[in-house]
């Protein structure tokens, strides 16, 4: 199982916790992305932006990510000198492969046809790909939608992408434009599946162990799964197993230890009250649903304004 980009949420701190609770579980995570900037050049070259560079690169740096899960770290935009620069710089800090993100939702990045919006050009992608790819240390691997607004969008694709050795390809077969509605479109994911001749790995709405085991049955060529939320709504998915009595009896207490101790940093590492209390609520927000509560007994929690209430009311959930 890898551990998908979450920005804001599988970030550092969570992944430093999660492979302290469940230690060699996940093999890989994808992080959120580095949004590639104009002034990269100056932020890779600059002795004097040392602190700043230290700041961008702040969830990849190799010695703050030791004793963590394993990492790919994912590019966003599509400038290649920058997209060269950055991914060559991530290969001598120790990263033999990095992820270009085609695949983010969000309008004020497809508009500038990054992320998703480059989905429908697959001129641009191709004008990308020959740019980089000789320059490329590191390999590359790819994480995509089936297109912003069409799903006819991703068959275009494929052929552009058949033709660079990619190291893998995860679909999550969704558009861009339905951001996280709707579900995954199984019958587009069928069908492109056997054109693609990189490894594919499978992303999108994957909750719970029989999620993944139809997955594999339905879809054996399948590389890896991917899974994001699911990994929040269910903190000890990747461990589990149905053979697994100790884990059966154990999963409550695990989920409640692994939710203490996600708090427990987040408090100890927050600079202020304020960011404390708006993390936890990020968190909050999905992993509620892993403990035996109510919605509404898990909202009273996001209306809460003081942080010291809101440790109070969380605490007693998890004891
Ligand atoms: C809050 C949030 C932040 C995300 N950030 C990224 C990101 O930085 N890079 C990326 O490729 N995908 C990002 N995604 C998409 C997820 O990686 C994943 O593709 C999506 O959530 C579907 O998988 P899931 O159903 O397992 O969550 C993000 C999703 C969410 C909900």
């Amino acid at each position: 199982m890898i551990l998908a980009p979450m920005q804001g949420l599988t970030e550092l701190l969570f992944r430093r916790v999660y492979e302290e609770c469940f230690p060699g579980a996940i093999k890989l995570a994808i992080t959120p992305f580095l949004s590639l900037t104009h002034n990269l050049h100056n932020l890779l070259n600059d002795k004097s932006q040392s602190a700043t560079l230290r700041h961008y690169l702040r969830d990849v740096l190799p010695e703050a990510n030791n004793g963590s899960i394993p990492i790919t770290p994912q590019i966003l935009g599509k400038e290649p000198e920058e997209f060269i620069a950055l991914a060559n710089r991530l290969y001598d800090m120790g990263y033999s492969e990095v992820n270009w993100n085609i695949g983010c939702p969000m309008r004020n990045i497809t508009g500038k046809h990054r992320g998703s919006g480059i989905l429908p050009y697959p001129e641009e992608v191709r004008a990308v790909l020959d740019a980089v790819m000789p320059e490329l240390k590191p390999k590359l691997s790819i994480k995509m939608r089936i297109g912003l607004r069409h799903k006819e969008e991703i068959f275009q694709l494929v052929p552009v992408l058949n033709d660079y050795p990619l190291a893998s390809v995860t679909i999550h077969p969704r558009l861009g434009r339905q951001q996280y509605t709707g579900v995954p479109d199984m019958e587009t994911f069928g069908e492109v599946l056997p054109l693609i001749k990189h490894p594919v790995i499978y992303n999108g709405d994957i909750k719970t162990m029989a999620d993944i085991q139809q997955i594999k049955e339905k879809y054996p060529t399948v590389a890896d799964i991917m899974v994001g939320r699911g990994i929040l709504y269910n903190p000890t998915l990747a461990i589990e197993s149905g053979k697994c009595e100790v884990l059966k009896n154990g999963k409550e207490h695990l989920t409640k230890h692994f939710i203490g101790r996600l708090m427990d940093e987040i408090r100890r590492t927050a600079l202020t009250e304020e960011s404390a209390l708006r993390k936890t609520k990020e968190y909050w927000c999905l992993l509620w649903r892993a403990l035996p509560i109510s919605e509404a007994e898990a909202r009273k929690v996001l209306r809460e304004q003081e942080l010291t209430a809101v440790d109070k009311m969380i605490c007693t959930f998890i004891q």
